[in-house]
């Protein structure tokens, strides 16, 4: 089985290194500048001598990576390649693209029903101004491709935002805006796999972020039926086989604010039994034999 990652010696892989070995599968793990795609001649894609094609039976997507445009056009296309080529790849290139980009993902759950926050999103700052006073002069500004709580910024003063959306738009970012939904300083995650929920946290902060990146404290949490239900629902409409779903409770019922394909559980990890890379290679396992 393959592992594909920006940080080979990071803790999810190296869990998940380990979960394959107590089963007897030689993992393999690289990072993306090796990787060869040839057209017209073979191996149609390999890695230190690796045919991706051929060589493992299944593929781990991890954090896809920070690169230019072209890179990851080209990192993309490399998986839909080998997927067309017969290689289960965990998550899907389709699942990474929708929820890699907030806006895509935030709409298809929104056109099937899914409540989600009011949100709006614009590459003027005039229009995005509008949109800050549409969505209650209170709102989350956040990158649209961004994670870990890097950059989403809580904006309620007409001035700042001003000139914040100026300033992103300046650097050709486009102004991800997002009513703030209240939450007391908690929201739940809940992790995928397949068409089960299989553990969920509360993640307790000090503050209005509660990525356990930036801080956030990780509590043991039994989702309630409902909120698994929501979740799962959300995965599959992304195309996720596993995903990270992070839920507010806000006034009016619970919102999906986002849905992670490359969730990282080292904090969700110390809060359960479950152990989540065996749980993970379990489910590829049975995939491969479905
Ligand atoms: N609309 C919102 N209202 C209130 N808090 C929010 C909102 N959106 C995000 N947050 C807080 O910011 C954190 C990071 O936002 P999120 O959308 O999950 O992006 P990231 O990909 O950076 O994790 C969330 O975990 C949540 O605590
Ligand atoms: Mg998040």
């Amino acid at each position: 089985m393959g592992i594909m990652t920006r940080d080979q010696k990071g803790w999810c892989s190296t869990q998940l290194r380990k979960a394959m070995e107590k089963q007897n599968i030689t993992p393999i793990c690289f990072g993306y500048h090796p990787i060869i795609g040839r057209v017209n001649y073979t191996p149609e894609a390999s890695v230190n001598k690796i045919n991706l094609s051929k060589d493992i039976d299944a593929m781990i997507t991890r954090p896809i990576g920070r690169g230019s445009l072209e890179e990851i056009i080209f990192r993309m296309n490399l998986l839909h390649r080998l997927e067309r080529l017969g290689l289960l790849i965990i998550n899907p290139p389709i699942a990474i693209e929708r929820s890699v980009d907030k806006y895509c993902s935030l709409t298809i759950l929104h056109e099937n029903g899914l409540p989600v926050p009011r949100t709006a999103v614009t590459e003027s700052h005039d229009e995005a101004l509008e949109c800050f006073h549409e969505l209650g002069g209170d709102v989350v500004v956040k990158p649209l491709f961004g994670s870990r709580g890097i950059g989403a910024t809580r904006i309620n003063d007409p001035d700042i935002a001003a000139r914040v959306f100026r300033t992103i738009s300046f650097y050709h970012g486009v102004l991800y805006l997002q009513e703030f939904i209240p939450h007391g300083g908690s929201d739940i995650r809940a992790f995928v796999i397949g068409t089960r929920v299989i553990a969920s946290m509360r993640r307790v902060s000090e503050n209005w972020k509660t990525n356990v990146s930036l801080g956030a404290k990780p509590v043991h949490l039994n989702l309630p039926k409902e909120l698994e239900n929501l979740a799962v629902k959300a995965a599959k409409l992304i195309g996720c086989k596993i995903a990270g779903v992070d839920i507010i409770e806000g006034p009016n019922g619970p919102v999906i604010i986002e849905l992670n394909s490359q969730p990282g559980w080292r904090g969700l990890q110390s809060v359960t039994k479950i152990k989540i890379a065996d749980e993970i290679i379990n489910y590829i396992l049975s995939e491969l034999k479905a």
